[in-house]
């Protein structure tokens, strides 16, 4: 048995950890930022595969049976390589999950006009993943995707709510609405955005709806666990949560808070050495 493995490219993924531990607190988890190699959005594919795969290793090694993706990127460009070709030579027996399926699965449904935004990085509208995994589960929904390239580097950087920040948050608020005007509801496609919520909710009209992904994944992985029993058999319920940074511990664990509700105290993992 080991913890649950959540991984992301810096802090986003805390916001999703802190949804986990709320719908399933007696679940142990391990939690990974790679914050030395954060932003991924604008990265190549090769290079966030690369990184998450080493990412992914890692949690392995630690004894995680089961790792989410809690970074839309790697989601976007590494899962489905993991999945394929890496897990059936590495442990045929784990698992590994991502946040954009179980989002595509719900947001159709949540919108009234059936006009969706998706607001994500770089990587991810590039990767057209969002409207792939749509038509799959609600092919009738408009979904309109725009890259907001400068937010992670903003919110990693703690220049989120100053003047300059806002006025690039609402720059590529109003783009999206621009593209569509009927949108009545915006996912935000990245981990790192659920930060940004009550500000994007001042700034839009009242009937635009602002859906974070964290519950929407919470929900997933106990509709998962409860049709997986043998996965949920291998993960240890001790209701403990540990935290890896690739960065320095002291600043991972100041910022952490501002994503997850509760004191952090992380370790420090040198992932680019080992796997390669
Ligand atoms: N939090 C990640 C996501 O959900 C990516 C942030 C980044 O590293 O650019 O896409």
């Amino acid at each position: 048995m080991g913890p649950i493995g959540v991984f992301d490219s810096g802090y986003g993924g805390l916001t999703i950890l802190q949804d986990l531990r709320n719908k399933l607190p007696e679940y142990d988890y391990l939690y990974l930022g790679d914050n030395a190699r954060a932003p991924y959005g604008t990265r190549s594919f090769d290079v966030v595969y690369e990184f998450t795969y080493q990412a992914v290793r890692e949690l392995f090694d630690r004894g995680c049976h089961l790792v989410i993706l809690a970074c839309n990127t790697a989601s976007a460009k590494a899962l489905r390589t993991i999945q394929q070709k890496d897990l059936p030579l590495l442990a045929p027996e784990k698992r590994v999950l991502g946040v954009i399926r179980p989002s595509a699965e719900v947001i159709g449904s949540i919108s009234k006009t059936g006009h969706v935004g998706v607001l994500a990085t770089e990587g991810t509208v590039r990767s057209n993943s969002y409207f792939l995994e749509l038509q799959k589960f609600s092919p009738e929904t408009v979904i309109e995707q725009h890259a907001c390239p400068m937010w992670v580097p903003l919110i990693e950087n703690d220049r989120h709510t100053s003047e300059a920040g806002k006025m690039f948050i609402k720059e590529d608020l109003d783009q999206l609405l621009d593209k569509d005007s009927q949108i009545d509801t915006i996912l935000l496609g990245c981990t790192h955005f659920p930060i940004l919520k009550e500000f994007i909710e001042s700034y839009l009209p009242a009937n635009i709806q602002i859906v974070s992904q964290g519950a929407i994944v919470a929900d997933g992985l106990d509709d998962y666990l409860k049709r997986h029993p043998e996965m949920q058999r291998c993960c240890s319920k001790n209701s403990n949560i540990d935290f890896l940074t690739s960065e320095n511990v002291e600043i991972f664990n100041k910022k952490a808070t501002q994503f997850f509700n509760s004191p952090v105290n992380a370790s420090h993992v040198n992932l680019g050495l080992k796997f390669k």
